[in-house]
C-alpha cells in the first residue's frame, strides 16, 4: 500500500528572504493498494506532475508524509520508475539506449544492460527498431520505449503522467490494454494522471478527481469495484475478458457520477471565483 498522508507542496522560487512560495497541492490524502492501477484526474495546474514528482523522489514535499508499505520514502528509490509527460526521451541516443538509460544509471554493466533489455523491447514489438533513434519513430512507438525504459529497472511502482495523451483515439485504447497486459505479468503498483475519466474508469480501481489550482486539492475519490486487481489480474477466465469492460454498462455508471462530482464541484468554483474551472 502507497499511501500519502496530508501531503503538500509549495515550489520555492528565488532564495532566502526573497523566496516566492507557489503552492502546487494541498492536504492530499491517497491510498492506493499494492498492485493496483489507480488514476489522478483533474484540470491543467491542479498539481498532478507535482504529485508524481513527489511520489518519485524527485521533488520533496514541503508537509506531511508518504508511506509504502509502512516505511516512510523520502528520495529516490531504485524500484521505482517514472514514465513523463512527453516520454523523456532523449534525441541522440537511439531506442535501446534510451531503453537501458535507467540500467546505465544504477551503472550495470554493458552485457548485463542487454540482457535484460533485448527480451522487453522484444515483448513490445521494439527489437526490430532497436537502432533507430526517437525522431523517426511514431507517437506510439516513443511511448513504448519509455514504457520499455521504465520496466527495466523491474519496477514495483510505476508512476506515469499522462502517458496516452499523444495518441490519437485507436492507438489510445491498444496502449491502455497493453499497460493491463503488462500488469496482468507484472505485479506493479501503478499511479497514472489522466486528463480523461473514460479512460481512468476503464483503467483504475480508485480514481481520485482534482480540482484547484496554486493549490489544487482532492475533491473526491471512487472505488472502481469491478476493476479490482484481485478481480482482473488474479483469474484468468476474467482477465481474457477484460476489454469488454470498455463499453460496459457498469463502468458507465462511475464514469457518470465522476462526471457529476466534476460538474458539481465546477459550478461550485464558479460561483465562488468567477472565470475558474474547466477540465483543459
Ligand atoms: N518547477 C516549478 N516551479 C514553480 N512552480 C511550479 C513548478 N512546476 C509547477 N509549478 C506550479 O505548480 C502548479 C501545478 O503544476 P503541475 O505541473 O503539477 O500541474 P498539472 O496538473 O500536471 O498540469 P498539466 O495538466 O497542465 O500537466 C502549476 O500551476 C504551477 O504554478
Ligand atoms: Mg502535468
Amino acid at each position: 500500500m502507497l499511501e500519502a498522508r496530508n501531503l503538500s507542496l509549495d515550489y520555492v522560487l528565488g532564495k532566502k528572504r526573497k523566496a516566492e512560495l507557489i503552492p502546487a497541492f494541498r492536504a492530499l490524502n491517497m491510498a492506493l493498494p499494492s498492485g493496483s492501477i489507480s488514476s489522478v484526474l483533474g484540470p491543467s495546474g491542479c498539481g498532478k506532475t507535482s504529485i508524481l514528482n513527489v511520489i518519485a523522489g524527485l521533488v520533496r514535499p514541503s508537509s506531511g508524509s508518504l508511506l509504502l508499505d509502512g516505511a516512510e520514502l523520502s528520495g529516490l528509490r531504485p524500484k521505482t520508475a517514472v514514465i513523463f509527460q512527453h516520454y523523456g526521451l532523449l534525441p541522440w541516443r537511439n531506442v535501446e539506449a534510451n531503453a537501458e538509460l535507467g540500467l546505465l544509471i544504477q551503472r550495470l554493466p554493458a552485457a548485463e544492460r542487454k540482457k535484460k533489455i533485448h527480451p522487453i523491447l522484444e515483448e513490445l514489438g521494439l527489437m526490430d527498431f532497436r537502432r533507430f533513434y526517437p525522431d523517426s519513430l511514431s507517437g506510439g512507438m516513443k511511448q513504448r520505449v519509455a514504457i520499455a525504459r521504465a520496466l527495466a529497472i523491474e519496477p514495483d511502482l510505476l508512476l506515469m503522467d499522462e502517458p496516452f495523451s499523444s495518441l490519437d483515439a485507436l492507438g489510445r485504447e491498444a496502449a491502455q490494454d497493453f499497460l493491463l497486459e503488462l500488469r496482468k505479468k507484472r505485479p506493479m503498483t501503478i499511479l497514472l494522471v489522466s486528463h480523461s475519466i473514460e479512460e481512468a474508469v476503464y483503467l483504475s480501481e480508485r480514481v481520485y478527481v482534482m480540482a484547484g489550482r496554486n493549490p489544487g486539492f482532492i475533491v473526491d475519490s471512487f472505488d472502481i469495484e469491478p476493476n479490482r486487481a484481485e478481480k482482473r489480474f488474479g483469474n484468468d477466465s476474467y482477465s481474457a475478458d477484460y476489454q469488454n469492460m470498455r463499453d460496459s454498462k457498469e463502468l458507465l455508471v462511475y464514469a457518470k457520477a465522476i462526471r457529476a462530482s466534476i460538474n458539481r464541484f465546477m459550478s461550485d468554483e464558479k460561483e465562488a471565483v468567477p472565470g475558474q474551472g474547466g477540465l483543459a
